[in-house]
């Protein structure tokens, strides 16, 4: 399917990014970012480590002001919100960093009740139990509910880390490299399991990676950030078909 043909399949768009930069120290990591991500759909941004695709995730959910451009999250300037605003739109939000550490002194059902607690969203214990419960069967580790984190493999904690999101049903799901550092099994495991997310959920996400396997399994389209632009985009099999040679060399890393 095309590039045009995938967008039109989805709902209205949940981010808009216009314009966007941000500098460090003087050097400008995000020259001119514009992205739109619709409701339903797996965009999946690919690029080179140090180029700026962790601070983009970081400006979506306000954690990184943006030095100018637009940055609109179900149509409200993020750099607007305030402290309220900002808190509802992370429960709305979830997002799965780089590592994604789980709580090592607590176990599963302690570390999946701690964004329930944090957002004070619930106080009956029987519906934390539901919930957690739920978000773990999603992952396919309930038998995993009483175990501390150093009992669990590496796969097996980043389930977790995704049922932790999960449990506030989040409309959109940032995943920063969601794959890095797992075998290749594990990865698709993880990767069909963003998959089955987006399906049950309806949930819209951003899957950022360099794991090629991860990329074709759970994009609807696909960026090539590069020099603090979007330098390509298409499905993956455009992209991996394209004529430039620049665009062809990431799918030769593999
Ligand atoms: N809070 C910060 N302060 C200063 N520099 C930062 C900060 N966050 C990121 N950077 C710099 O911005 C660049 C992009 O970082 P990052 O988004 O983490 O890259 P990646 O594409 O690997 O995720 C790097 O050079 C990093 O050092
Ligand atoms: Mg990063």
């Amino acid at each position: 399917m095309s590039f045009e043909n995938n967008i039109s399949e989805f709902g209205e768009n949940v981010i808009e990014i216009n314009n966007l930069e941000k500098s460090f120290n003087g050097r400008m990591v995000l020259k001119d970012i514009n992205l739109f991500l619709k409701r339903s759909e797996n965009v999946v941004v690919l690029g080179k480590s140090g180029i700026g695709k962790s601070v983009l995730i970081k400006c979506i959910v306000g954690l990184i002001q943006p030095d100018s451009g637009s940055l609109k999250v179900f149509g409200k300037e993020v750099s607007e919100m305030n402290a309220k605003e900002l808190n509802n739109l992370r429960t709305k939000v979830g997002f799965i960093f780089q590592g994604n550490a789980l709580y090592d002194s607590m176990t599963v059902r302690e570390n999946l009740e701690f964004p329930l607690r944090r957002n004070k969203i619930l106080k009956d214990k029987k519906k934390i139990e539901e919930l957690i419960v739920d978000a773990l069967e999603n992952v396919g580790l309930l038998e995993a509910i009483d175990k501390m984190p150093a009992e669990l493999s590496g796969g097996m904690k980043k389930r977790i880390g995704l049922a932790r999101t999960l449990i506030l049903k989040p409309e959109i799901i940032l995943y920063d490299e969601p794959t890095t550092g797992l075998d290749p099994l594990t990865s698709k495991e993880i990767s069909n399991l963003i998959l089955k997310i987006q399906t049950k959920y309806k949930a819209s996400s951003i899957v950022i990676t360099h794991d090629l396997n991860c990329a074709k399994i759970t994009s609807n389209r696909m960026l090539i950030l590069q020099d603090g632009v979007f330098l390509a985009k298409g499905t993956f099999e455009e992209l991996q078909n394209s004529d430039n040679e620049w665009v062809r060399s990431f799918f030769e890393m593999a």
